[in-house]
């Protein structure tokens, strides 16, 4: 579904938000606060807007953005950095060893990731003990008059204006379906803590339209002695 909406998926975005997705992303990069040589990675970057943010934070550092869409990928290399290096995997599965990062993010993503509290756990694993992961997403507004809006516009509007512009009517129906299932902002903060993060918080956004998640990584704890193979039986 991602590699058919590639070419045209930033400017069915401008579209949608009326650009304010953009400001978004700058405020989830903002969240992070890291020198300028450290090593940060950017989840499901797509055709990479926040990774490149992200580039810019860290100008003797190194940005990884990971997608497993080749199609969006390609629309990310036309626009290359010398920090930046755009790699193809799963995020459920990621090709680094533990506490390679100093900070991650992921934006407008998370819903379409199918193992939610899986994908929390290969983030903390992969980042530095009280290394920082922010995850920018659509969330669903506390209150009600705000949230029956919100959804009029979501459900209603979004899929024929992302249907028009974006040129795959498929997939912008499945977005505001995205939605449905997506933990609600405080569920979503406890799972960052059930998961690998020792702390985290939410700021939302527009009224909660969108929110911020920021964890900070737990220490990694050695593997249990019962999880050990035991010297007698690794020699057995
Ligand atoms: C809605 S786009 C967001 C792209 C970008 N982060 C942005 O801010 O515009 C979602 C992206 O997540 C990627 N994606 C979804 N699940 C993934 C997974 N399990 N592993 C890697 N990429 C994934 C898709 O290929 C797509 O590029």
């Amino acid at each position: 579904m991602f590699d058919k909406i590639a070419g045209r998926y930033d400017l069915a975005n401008t579209v949608m938000t009326a650009g304010v997705d953009v400001l978004w992303r700058r405020r989830a990069a903002a969240c992070l606060t890291v020198g300028a040589d450290a090593q940060l990675l950017d989840l499901c970057c797509g055709t990479g807007a926040l990774t490149r943010e992200l580039a810019r934070k860290v100008p003797r550092g190194r940005v990884v953005g990971v997608d497993f869409s080749e199609a969006m990928l390609a629309v990310a290399n036309r626009r290359p950095r010398n920090n930046i290096e755009y790699r193809r995997a799963d995020v459920l599965d990621l090709p680094f060893p533990d506490e390679r990062f100093d900070g991650a993010t992921m934006a407008f993503s998370l819903r379409n990731v199918v193992d939610i509290p899986r994908c929390l756990r290969e983030v903390a694993r992969v980042l530095k003990a009280g290394g920082a992961f922010v995850n920018l997403e659509v969330s669903k507004p506390q209150s009600p008059l705000l949230r029956r809006g919100f959804f009029a516009y979501f459900f209603g509007v979004v899929p024929r204006l992302g249907g028009m512009v974006g040129g795959d009517a498929a997939a912008y129906r499945y977005l505001p379906q995205s939605l449905i299932n997506f933990p609600e902002a405080p569920a979503l903060t406890e799972l960052f803590k059930n998961n690998g993060f020792a702390a985290a918080s939410c700021v939302p956004l527009f009224g909660g339209v969108a929110a911020l998640h920021v964890g900070t990584a737990a220490p990694r704890t050695a593997p249990s002695q019962a999880a050990r193979p035991s010297q007698a039986s690794a020699a057995s």
